[in-house]
């Protein structure tokens, strides 16, 4: 009993022992990475806790986030995609930085310190930041050093007196739970507004201060050593117009301020750059998350109001900061290179297997898995999977998941497109591939099929086909390469040589199959049934063209698709592949005319053209709502801080001893416009036009027309007051839109809330509620703006075809109760940097360029390569599942411009690889060898079962 008792313990302690060992996590395969490291860190700090930490806890290194826009490689480099937010962010900041800068200096003197900004000014500002910007910007401030603002708003602060600190910061509001709020869900509309230099402990020049690793980065600027490097002079011209139809003098009159550094493309230092970034932060008690922070300076002339002017220098007063939220920020895990420059601390920690490459994927945040993983050159996926490989499913797979699958097999036949080889050693070229021989040797050594073609010029070709048949050269020339025979060609020397070809036959799809795809969007694999339905057109096909030849008309006007005589195994199989209809030549031909138009065109002719060739139609921008939603957002912006201003304030009213109101000036208005063009490079021109009678000056009076408009030109920056014009802008046929649609039906704006808190007494004791408690404003969103279509603008300034968004601002009438059209705020956008679409796309999409792209539908499918605008051929064809890319060249798919340059040759009659650029069916893979083994243990196991028997 005892004994077998001790048996029982003894096993059991050895199982317990065996399961220790042998059950290890399912998922060890997923080892501790960066990731975690920093995501560790991340999460455990929260809005509650905080307070207590240290600073040092409330920062994460600086190499979490890369790719960070650099200010003189915005415009030479390809910036994946989802960094379009951070680039607007680094924009807004140059924005407000250059608003700022030129406001402040343009109103340095004591004539017009009561017309500067005052605070309910930059508290609107930073509100309209974060209220346009409901997904890419989360905080907006600005921060003036120690004794540097001197403020116009406080009625007990003498003249010449500063504030000690002063610092407007909205942050997003999440309302969810406000009493106003009965979904209970966020909606994003609305900011709340504090000036962090009021209440306890809330002195952020100090070293202790938790939230300010902005502050170090150009403040305090005390010493004048690097004024010269760090501050630029731009001059800005400027026509003012007192009167319709005039300008106050008909010179532009330069005012030149101090801003931000503007330093040349092959800047490297990072204090030389305008806009710098801080390493991720936890922005406690304030928005409560971690931010990333892009920050520029405010110059001014300081000290003010002296008169010993040789006192004074351009110095930075201030920052402006600008937050976005970490969680939102993309990381590439896939390894540093060409398309990831470090450095970057979360980059290697793909999981993707070595026959996969790394592809980023945007739009994932700070979260595992945005990457995919798509087949190396000389593999293909599994037949049973849709590719790619997604990141996010690879890393929740088990070990037994991920060690057997996830990986790509290997395609056994590949083939070197359109390489000649001359003399074998070193005279290698092609199309537009340039190889290196030796590396061209080593494929031809490895299982590479080398071609022989020595060119791809119809007047050197001399191939014989191997097969007998004389009739269509070329066909038979490539029919014969692909098949393995015996090829004559002449060599520079004029004698024939030969060449043998293995033969290998080449997976082929039956002519005419293409017919099979119903919906180029279908990535599915081709079924046995549309296989059979694609033979049944082929044959109807074949028999309608011989009853075509019967009676003499041929099938098709054009020479080379009347039907060849060929030998006989190859039949039509072989002849001119047909591309699935979904190509559209209408389009294509439009296409042509419209490049044609548009190149016609330029600065010197178009005031000799008819209007209407000024003009395209409205599909060309197809995507301009996508591509340049930022620069619009800067508009609605502007837009945004307009309503805000003109609802809310009342120039008569005070609160307390802190002055309200203030009227908008004309410099004002001015200078937003300005900031608008300089803070980023693809607005060309910016406007704000009040409608008659909408634009108050300073004594209440009402002018007929105030439209400031900024331009940029040969690098330089104008604007003028559109009301001194001969034309009218309220006759332009975007403002009729607008004022059509706006002034009398208001059913489409949104209610937006400002959540001020404003400081105490000048001291900045504490920080109390505002009296408005929010404010509430009525502004428009994105969608309620308006793109025009693209024209040329044939003025003397623009001179460039230019799409242009429109959007409109409001005010209050007279008494104050209703809301009043008031004018719109305009951005034009260079058509010359929209990326067009050739892709198929549906009947409804109004796209000029749709269906366009010569793609192989049947095999590949068509999408866009981003960074070349507007531009022919800027897409690229891949290959379906179900279908391998035959090339050996380094790529996974064909390039929309070669398959257009072949084409062409093909149309001229040269001879023309087109008819060779798609992908083959992906040969059926071995056995796997699971599946083997399996049934011959079956197998076997029966077989001994029956022996035993
Ligand atoms: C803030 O801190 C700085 C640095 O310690 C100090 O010089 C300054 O006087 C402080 N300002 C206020 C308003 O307390
Ligand atoms: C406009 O400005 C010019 C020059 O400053 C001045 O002579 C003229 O009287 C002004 N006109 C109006 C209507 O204010
Ligand atoms: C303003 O203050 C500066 C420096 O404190 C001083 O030099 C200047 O004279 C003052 N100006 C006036 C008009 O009081
Ligand atoms: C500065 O100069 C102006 C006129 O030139 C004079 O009225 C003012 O009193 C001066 N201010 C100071 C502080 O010297
Ligand atoms: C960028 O990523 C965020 C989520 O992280 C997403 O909401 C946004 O749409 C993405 N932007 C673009 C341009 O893809």
């Amino acid at each position: 009993m005892s004994s077998s008792l001790r048996w029982i313990v003894a096993a059991s302690v050895l199982l317990a022992f065996w399961g220790v060992v042998m059950c290890q996590s399912k998922y060890s395969w997923m080892w501790y990475d960066q990731y975690d490291e920093v995501d560790q860190h991340f999460s455990t700090v929260n809005g509650q806790n905080c307070h207590a930490k240290s600073k040092e806890e409330l920062v994460l290194r600086p190499d979490a986030v890369s790719q960070l826009p650099v200010y003189n490689q915005l415009l030479n480099r390809i910036w994946y995609k989802n960094r379009t937010a951070l680039i607007h962010l680094h924009n807004m900041a140059l924005n407000r930085a250059f608003f700022y800068s030129y406001i402040l200096q343009k109103m340095n003197d004591s004539a017009s310190f009561y017309i500067q900004p005052n605070w309910l000014y930059m508290y609107m500002s930073s509100v309209a930041d974060i209220n346009a910007n409901p997904y890419t910007l989360n905080g907006s401030a600005i921060y003036f050093d120690k004794d540097c603002h001197y403020p116009n708003w406080y009625e007990t602060v003498p003249f010449n007196n500063t504030l000690p600190l002063f610092g407007p910061k909205a942050w997003r509001w999440d309302d969810w739970q406000d009493q106003d709020n009965y979904l209970r869900e966020p909606t994003r509309r609305t900011a709340a507004v504090a000036d962090l230099g009021a209440g306890r402990s809330m002195n952020y020049t100090h070293p202790m201060f938790k939230m300010n690793p902005w502050y170090g980065k150009w403040l305090p600027d005390l010493d004048g050593g690097l004024d010269s490097l760090t501050k630029f002079t731009y001059y800005v011209g400027i026509k003012y117009s007192n009167e319709t139809g005039k300008f106050t003098k008909d010179e532009f009159e330069a005012y030149p301020f101090f801003g931000p550094s503007s330093p040349s493309a092959i800047e490297t230092d990072e204090r030389m750059l305008p806009v710098v970034w801080t390493q991720p932060y936890f922005d406690c008690g304030r928005f409560n998350k971690w931010v990333v922070s892009a920050v520029s300076p405010v110059v001014d002339y300081m000290p003010r109001y002296s008169n010993w002017t040789h006192l004074r220098r351009q110095r930075i007063v201030g920052v402006i900061v600008m937050d976005t939220e970490f969680k939102q920020t993309d990381f590439n895990a896939c390894d540093v290179g060409m398309g990831n420059p470090g450095p970057s601390y979360l980059s290697h920690i793909h999981r993707c297997r070595t026959t996969t490459n790394c592809k980023h994927r945007m739009g994932m945040g700070f979260r595992r898995g945005g990457y995919n993983c798509p087949c190396k050159t000389g593999t293909k996926y599994p037949w049973n999977v849709e590719p790619p490989w997604k990141g996010e499913i690879i890393e929740q797979a088990t070990d037994t998941e991920y060690f057997n699958s996830f990986t790509c097999e290997v395609s056994d036949l590949d083939q070197l497109e359109g390489v000649s080889i001359v003399g074998g050693t070193n005279d290698v070229s092609s199309g537009g591939l340039q190889l290196e021989t030796q590396e061209v040797s080593s494929l031809v050594g490895k299982d590479v099929l080398a071609r022989h073609i020595r060119s791809t010029n119809e007047s050197t070709l001399s191939f014989q086909p191997g097969d007998g048949a004389k009739k269509n050269v070329y066909g038979d020339a490539i029919w014969s390469l692909q098949h393995g025979h015996v090829i004559k060609s002449k060599n520079d020397a004029g004698e024939e040589e030969e060449s043998i070809m293995p033969v290998r036959p080449l997976v082929r799809v039956p002519y005419g199959m293409h017919h099979a795809v119903e919906s180029v969007h279908d990535k599915r694999p081709i079924t046995k049934a549309q296989i059979n339905e694609a033979l049944r057109r082929r044959h109807q096909e074949a028999q309608s063209a011989r009853r075509d030849n019967v009676h003499g008309n041929p099938a098709r006007p054009d020479k080379e698709s009347k039907p060849k005589p060929g030998p006989e195994p190859r039949g039509q199989s072989y002849s001119r592949r047909k591309r699935a209809s979904v190509f559209d030549e209408q389009a294509f031909n439009r296409m042509m005319r419209i490049f044609r138009q548009k190149d016609t065109v330029n600065k010197g002719n178009c005031h000799t053209l008819a209007s209407h060739n000024l003009m395209l139609p409205g599909d060309v921008a197809y995507g301009v709502h996508t591509q340049f939603e930022v620069e619009a957002r800067t508009a609605l912006r502007l837009s945004h801080f307009l309503n805000n201003f003109l609802q809310n304030t009342d120039p008569a009213e005070n609160f307390g001893n802190l002055r309200g109101g203030g009227r908008l000036h004309q410099e004002h208005v001015f200078g937003e416009v300005i900031a608008n063009v300089m803070g980023n490079f693809k607005i060309y021109s910016a406007g704000v036009f009040f409608d008659r009678y909408m634009f108050e000056n300073q004594d209440g009076t009402k002018r007929e027309f105030f439209g400031p408009w900024a331009y940029r030109k040969d690098g330089g920056y104008y604007a003028i007051d559109t009301a001194g014009l001969n034309t009218r802008y309220v006759d332009e046929e975007w403002f009729q839109a607008m004022k059509g649609r706006w002034a009398t039906n208001f059913f489409g704006l949104e209610t937006y809330k400002m959540r001020s808190y404003i400081r105490s007494n000048p001291q900045g004791t504490s920080s109390i509620r505002h009296e408005h408690f929010p404010l509430i404003y009525k502004a428009p969103e994105y969608s309620a703006g308006y793109w025009t279509r693209p024209r040329f603008k044939c003025d003397g300034m623009v001179d460039a075809w230019v799409v242009t968004y429109v959007t409109p601002f409001f005010g209050l009438d007279k008494l104050k109760l209703k809301l009043e059209f008031k004018g719109v705020v305009t951005v034009d956008v260079p058509l010359n940097l929209l990326e067009i679409n050739p892709c198929p796309q549906g009947f409804g999409v109004a796209n000029a360029f749709k269906n366009t792209a010569r793609c192989d539908y049947f095999s590949t499918t068509c999408s866009v390569i981003a960074g070349y605008p507007f531009q022919r051929g800027s897409y690229k064809c891949a290959c379906r599942q179900g279908f391998e890319y035959p090339h050996y060249d380094g790529r996974e798919w064909f390039q929309g411009s070669l398959l257009e340059s072949e084409y062409e040759k093909k149309i001229r009659g040269l001879y023309s690889r087109y008819d060779q650029l798609y992908c083959r069916v992906a040969g059926a893979s071995q056995l796997s060898s699971p599946g083997v083994l399996l049934l011959t243990a079956l197998l076997l196991s029966w077989v001994v079962g029956q022996r035993q028997l």
